[in-house]
C-alpha cells in the first residue's frame, strides 16, 4: 500500500469509526456489531502504526468514545477511566503475557480473570462511606453525572457496610469505584414487551436499552426499569488503599461492604491457567445476569500494575488503556445463509419493517427462519437483496439480524432491492416517521393496521376474549362483518353462521365468549386501545388512579405526570390520544356497545398485602399466573416482574429459576402456593 493509499483509507476509517462511535456512546442505537466495529478500529490502528506518518492524537484509536450528552452535569473524574485493549485472539492474549513478563521479570504471575460485562461503564464516588456521586465515563477525563438515576438500582447501597472487626482499617475518605450498568435478559425483554404494546420501536439489546435507560432525563421513569449494578474496578482512592492490595483482595473488599459483585471471577497464575479459566467462563457465562461479551484478565497486584502502568501515559498525552489488563471477547454466534425474500410488516401505529425471510439455519440453539433488517437505510447500507447470502447474528443473543452480506457469493441475478415508495397494503404513500428512520402508513383505515389494532384489543394482553384470534379477526375483516373495534359487540350469531359449515356451535361460543368479556376490567380496556407508551403496567396505573374511561379521557398532563413512574412522554402520550376526535368517537361508541369497563377493587384498609410487592416465579400446582396475580391484586398487593430488595414475598412453583435464587441471596421470604393461601386466609 502506497503512503497516499494508506492516507486516504485512514481517513475513511477515522470518519467510520467516528460514526459508529456516535452511534454507539451518544445515541446508544449502534448500526453494526461489536465485532464488525472492533474489525474497523484494529485496521485502523494496524495503519496507524504502519504509517505513523499519519497518526494523530485526534485519532479514534487514541481517545475513548465519548458518551456525554446534553441536559447533564459534567463532572471531572479524580482519575481517568481509560478503556481496554481487546482481542479475540489467543496469540495475542499470551503476547500480552509474554510483554508482561518480560516488563516484570516474574514468569509465573498471578492473574484475575474476570466476565467482561457487556453494558454501560460507571464511576460510583463513596465519601466516607457514602454514595455520593455516579458520573458515566464520558470523554474519560469527564463524563455525565447520572446520580439521581443509578440512586434508583435497587441493589446498590447508598452506604458502605462499615467492618464489624474494630481493627479492620477505617472506610476511605473518597474513593471511586467502577462498574457496569445492566438490564437483566427478562427485564429487557418485559420492556421491549410494553414497547411493542404501545407500537414503540424495539430496542435491539439489553445494553443499548441500559445506556438509553441511564441517560433518561426523568429519573421516574429510570426508576420503572429495573437497572442493576456490579463494581469490580478500582479509581482513586484516598488515603491510599489499606486492607486491599490486588485486584482480588480489591473483590473480596467489595463484597464485604455490600457491593454487588461479579458472580465469579478466578484469581490464578500464569498463562495457561488464564487460558483454561477462560474456557470455563465461556462454558458458565450463558447462565449469568448480564451479557457477558469476552473475560478480562487482570494483573493482580496493585504493585505490579503501577510498574507496568498505561499506554499513552506521555507528557501531554492521556491514558489510553492499562498495560496490566487486556480483554479477551468471544466471538458472537453467526451463521450464513440465504434470504429467500424480503417481506414488509405493517405495525399497529402504521411503522413499516422489512424482515428477511431466510433459509432456516440453526444459531445459539434455535433455529432463525426470519431476522430484521430494521428499515430502509439499514438495507441501503448493507445493499441487502434476495437471493443474497448473509450472516445473521443474535444481537445481544437476541434478537436475530442480518450483519452483512457475504458479497463473495453475490449472484449477478441478485438485483438491488428498491424500499416501497406505497404501503404494501393500502398503497397509501408512505411517509417519513417524525424524526425517525422508520417509513409509515399515514392511512388510518388502513386494513392492516386495523387488523393488528382488532387482534391486540381481543388479545390475551388486553381483554382477552376467547376464541377471537387472527385467524377469526382476519375472517370476520374480509367477510366485512367488522370494520371497527366496536363492532365486535355487535356481532350476531346469524352474521357468524355463514361463514362456517355447521358452524352453530363455533359461533355461539364466539358470541358468548365475546358477551362474557363486555364487562371487563377498566386496565384492559386502557390496554387494548393501544395507546402509545401505554403498556399493561402503565394501563394498570391509569386505571388504578383514574378509575374511569371518562375521567381518564379528561385527566389533565399535570394529572398524568403525578402518577409514580409516568414521564412526560407517557403523559404527553396519553393526552394526545384522548385529544383525538376518531379516538373520543372509538371509547364513546365502544361504551354505546355496551362495554362496562370495571375499575379495580380498592383494597380494605389493612388487606394483607396492602402496600406490598410480590413477584411471581416457576409453575404453581393449581394456580395460573393470572389467578395468582388477581389474589394478590384483591389483597392489594401489586405484583412485579423482577426481584429487588424492596420485594416482599417470591411466589414460586415448578421450575423457578434465577428469580428464585436472587430471593435468596437478598433473603427475601419465598412462599409456595399453599404459603400464600395461607397468607391470604
Ligand atoms: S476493568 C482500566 N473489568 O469494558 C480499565 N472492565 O472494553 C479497567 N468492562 O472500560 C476496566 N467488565 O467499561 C474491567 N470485569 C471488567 C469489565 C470491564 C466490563 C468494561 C469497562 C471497560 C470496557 C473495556
Amino acid at each position: 500500500m502506497s503512503p497516499n493509499e494508506a492516507h486516504s483509507r485512514i481517513t475513511a476509517l477515522r470518519s467510520e469509526v467516528a460514526h459508529h462511535d456516535e452511534r454507539y456512546y451518544r445515541q446508544a442505537k449502534p448500526e453494526i456489531s461489536d465485532f464488525d466495529y472492533d474489525r474497523i478500529k484494529r485496521e485502523l490502528a494496524k495503519l496507524e502504526a504502519r504509517f505513523p506518518q499519519f497518526a494523530s492524537q485526534e485519532s479514534s484509536t487514541r481517545r475513548v468514545g465519548d458518551d456525554r450528552s446534553e441536559g447533564f452535569v459534567r463532572v471531572k473524574h479524580r482519575l481517568a477511566m481509560t478503556t481496554l485493549d481487546n482481542t479475540y485472539d489467543e496469540t495475542e492474549l499470551r503476547e500480552f503475557h509474554a510483554r508482561l513478563v518480560k516488563a516484570l521479570g516474574v514468569e509465573e504471575l498471578a492473574y484475575t480473570v474476570e466476565p467482561k460485562i457487556d453494558g454501560v461503564a460507571v464511576s460510583l464516588t463513596y465519601e466516607n462511606g457514602k454514595l455520593t456521586r455516579a458520573v458515566t465515563r464520558g470523554d474519560g477525563e469527564e463524563g455525565d453525572d447520572v446520580t439521581a438515576n443509578v440512586r434508583t438500582i435497587r441493589e446498590l447501597p447508598h452506604a458502605l457496610k462499615p467492618a464489624e472487626d474494630l481493627l479492620a482499617p477505617p472506610l476511605p475518605e473518597v474513593i471511586e469505584i467502577r462498574g457496569e450498568i445492566f438490564l437483566r435478559d427478562e427485564e429487557f425483554r418485559r420492556i421491549n414487551q410494553i414497547q411493542e404494546d404501545a407500537g414503540e420501536a424495539l430496542y435491539a439489546n439489553p445494553r443499548n436499552l441500559a445506556a438509553g435507560t441511564l441517560k433518561q432525563l426523568d429519573s421516574k421513569l429510570v426508576a420503572t426499569r429495573c437497572l442493576e449494578i456490579v463494581l469490580y474496578g478500582l479509581g482513586a482512592c484516598e488515603p491510599a488503599p489499606t486492607g486491599f492490595d490486588s485486584q482480588s483482595s480489591f473483590q473480596a473488599q467489595l463484597r464485604a461492604w455490600g457491593l454487588p459483585v461479579v458472580e465469579k471471577f478466578w484469581a490464578v497464575r500464569g498463562i495457561n491457567a488464564v487460558w483454561a479459566s477462560i474456557g470455563e467462563l465461556d462454558a458458565m457465562r450463558r447462565g449469568f445476569a448480564y451479557a457477558t461479551d469476552g473475560a478480562v484478565v487482570k494483573l493482580d497486584q496493585f504493585s505490579q500494575q503501577t510498574v507496568v502502568g498505561y499506554r499513552g501515559a506521555g507528557q501531554a498525552a492521556r491514558k489510553l488503556s492499562p498495560r496490566w489488563a487486556c480483554a479477551y471477547k468471544f466471538a458472537p454466534d453467526r451463521a450464513e445463509t440465504r434470504i429467500n425474500a424480503i417481506s414488509l410488516q405493517v405495525g399497529r401505529t402504521g411503522a413499516v419493517t422489512p424482515v428477511a425471510e431466510l433459509e432456516p439455519v440453526l444459531l445459539a440453539g434455535t433455529t432463525v427462519k426470519r431476522a430484521t433488517l430494521h428499515n430502509a437505510d439499514e438495507i441501503a447500507r448493507k445493499d441487502v437483496r434476495v437471493g443474497d447470502t448473509v450472516l445473521v447474528e443474535k444481537a445481544g443473543e437476541i434478537i436475530p439480524a442480518v450483519i452483512e452480506v457475504v458479497m463473495a457469493k453475490r449472484t449477478p441475478e441478485c438485483v438491488a432491492y428498491v424500499f416501497p415508495t406505497e404501503c404494501p397494503v393500502c398503497a397509501t404513500p408512505l411517509v417519513r416517521e417524525e424524526g425517525g428512520v422508520k417509513w409509515m402508513c399515514p392511512n388510518p383505515e388502513c386494513p392492516e393496521k386495523v387488523r393488528r389494532k382488532i387482534e391486540h384489543f381481543a388479545s390475551k394482553a388486553s381483554l382477552d376474549i376467547d376464541g377471537l384470534g387472527e385467524e377469526v379477526v382476519d375472517l370476520l375483516l374480509t367477510r366485512g362483518l367488522i370494520k371497527i373495534i366496536p363492532d365486535i359487540f355487535r356481532l350476531k350469531i346469524e352474521d357468524l353462521l355463514p361463514l362456517k359449515k355447521s358452524g352453530e356451535v363455533w359461533a355461539g361460543n364466539l358470541v358468548n365468549g365475546i358477551a362474557a368479556r363486555r364487562t371487563t376490567d377498566l386496565w384492559r380496556v386502557i390496554h387494548g386501545l393501544g395507546i402509545p407508551q401505554v403498556g399493561a403496567a402503565s394501563a394498570k396505573d391509569l386505571a388504578r388512579r383514574f378509575r374511569s374511561l371518562d375521567a381518564l379521557a379528561s385527566a389533565s398532563l399535570n394529572d398524568l405526570v403525578q402518577i409514580e413512574g409516568f414521564g412526560e412522554k407517557t403523559a404527553e402520550a396519553v393526552r394526545t390520544w384522548f385529544s383525538n376526535e376518531t379516538n373520543r368517537v372509538l371509547v364513546a361508541d365502544l361504551q354505546a356497545a355496551g362495554v362496562v369497563p370495571t375499575p379495580p377493587v380498592e383494597a380494605a384498609a389493612g388487606a394483607v398485602l396492602a402496600g406490598k410487592t410480590v413477584v411471581l416465579t416457576g409453575t404453581l400446582p393449581t394456580l395460573s399466573r393470572e389467578e395468582a396475580t388477581a389474589l394478590i391484586e384483591a389483597a392489594g398487593g401489586k405484583v412485579s416482574g423482577s426481584v429487588s430488595r424492596k420485594t416482599h414475598y417470591v411466589l414460586a412453583g415448578e421450575e423457578a429459576g434465577a428469580k428464585l435464587e436472587k430471593a435468596k441471596t437478598l433473603g427475601v421470604p419465598v412462599l409456595d402456593e399453599a404459603g400464600l393461601k395461607a397468607l391470604l386466609g
